[in-house]
């Protein structure tokens, strides 16, 4: 019997200089597509697919993802009296419930494997899943349950992939394919950032995995990685070692890098494209540029 996924960890440490100024003295995660945070999408995602622990890890200057998962009285007082129930259940009916979320700090920041490690302690000894707030997917069946679907038949690690182009290898975690159905692949290796010359393949890693707990195993001994840092893929290539099966899913749905300043346009026009209440203004808009 393959054990369900029951907890998510969000990486939400980062400082997103990236996006500096507006993320001065605001979390990168709250930046807003259309108008909700980059982590309410990766929470409500998580959510889709049955996740019932949210474990954020964080850093300082983060506070604002705490407000934002917990109730405003304030805002909740006035907008009862002001009569807008609707409004009340658009900033509370996605909060998880209490005691379903827990934080904890990232107090150097090593990396996304050192940021996964200081979870080990929420997480215990079953499988989980992880999401990056940049990755936002925009898909009629959400990433993640898409991949809780195949964990359930495959069991052992699962990652999100797609094919990326070839110059830009050097963004992501790359897979080395061992078998290749065109959905699912088995995977004997991955490389962090790897020179395009060098890439196994053009098959990256986006920012979702279910993996099983001996992965902090692996954290807790790998030295530093690309960028000086304690890469989570080179704890997985050490999984992919060990006797659990690998497999990458080449999701359906379009991802936006919400990491990068154009493909966070471009994410901010898709969503608001497919929103009944936009779609009509926008298209006017656009065409006038075009
Ligand atoms: C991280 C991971 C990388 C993965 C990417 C997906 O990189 O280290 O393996 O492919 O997320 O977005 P980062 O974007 O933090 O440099």
């Amino acid at each position: 019997m393959v054990q369900r996924i029951r907890k998510a960890i969000f990486p939400v440490g980062g400082l997103g200089t990236r996006f500096l100024p507006a993320t001065k003295a605001m979390p990168k995660e709250m930046l807003p597509v259309v108008d909700k945070p980059l982590i309410q999408y990766a929470v409500e995602e998580a959510q889709a697919a049955g996740i019932e622990e949210f474990i954020f890890v964080t850093g300082r200057s983060k506070t604002a993802i705490e407000d934002h998962f917990d109730h405003s009285y304030e805002l909740e007082t006035t907008l009862r009296e002001r009569g807008k129930d609707a409004q009340i259940a658009m900033v509370n009916s996605w909060m998880p419930q209490p005691g379903q979320i827990a934080y904890t700090r990232q107090q150097v920041p090593l990396g996304l494997g050192h940021a996964v490690w200081c979870a080990r302690n929420l997480i215990g000894d079953e499988p989980f899943a992880v999401l990056l707030a940049d990755d936002l997917i925009l898909a009629d069946i959400p990433c993640l349950a898409q991949m809780v679907e195949v964990h359930r038949k495959t069991a052992g690690n699962v990652v999100a992939v797609m094919e990326v182009q070839r110059e830009h290898t050097n963004r992501y975690g790359v897979l080395d394919v061992e078998g290749d159905d065109g959905r699912l692949v088995s995977v004997k290796g991955v490389v962090e950032k790897p020179d395009p010359a060098v890439a196994p393949s053009n098959l990256s890693i986006i920012g979702r995995y279910i993996l099983q707990p001996e992965v902090f195993d692996h954290l807790a001994h790998i030295g530093r990685g690309a960028g000086n840092e304690i890469q989570l893929t080179d704890a997985l290539a050490e999984l992919i070692r060990g006797n659990k099966p690998f497999h990458g899913l080449r999701f359906s749905g379009t991802r936006f890098d919400c990491g990068d300043k154009v493909g966070f346009l471009q994410a901010n026009i898709a969503f608001a494209l497919a929103r009944p209440d936009l779609t009509d203004a926008l298209r006017k808009i656009l065409n006038g540029y075009c």
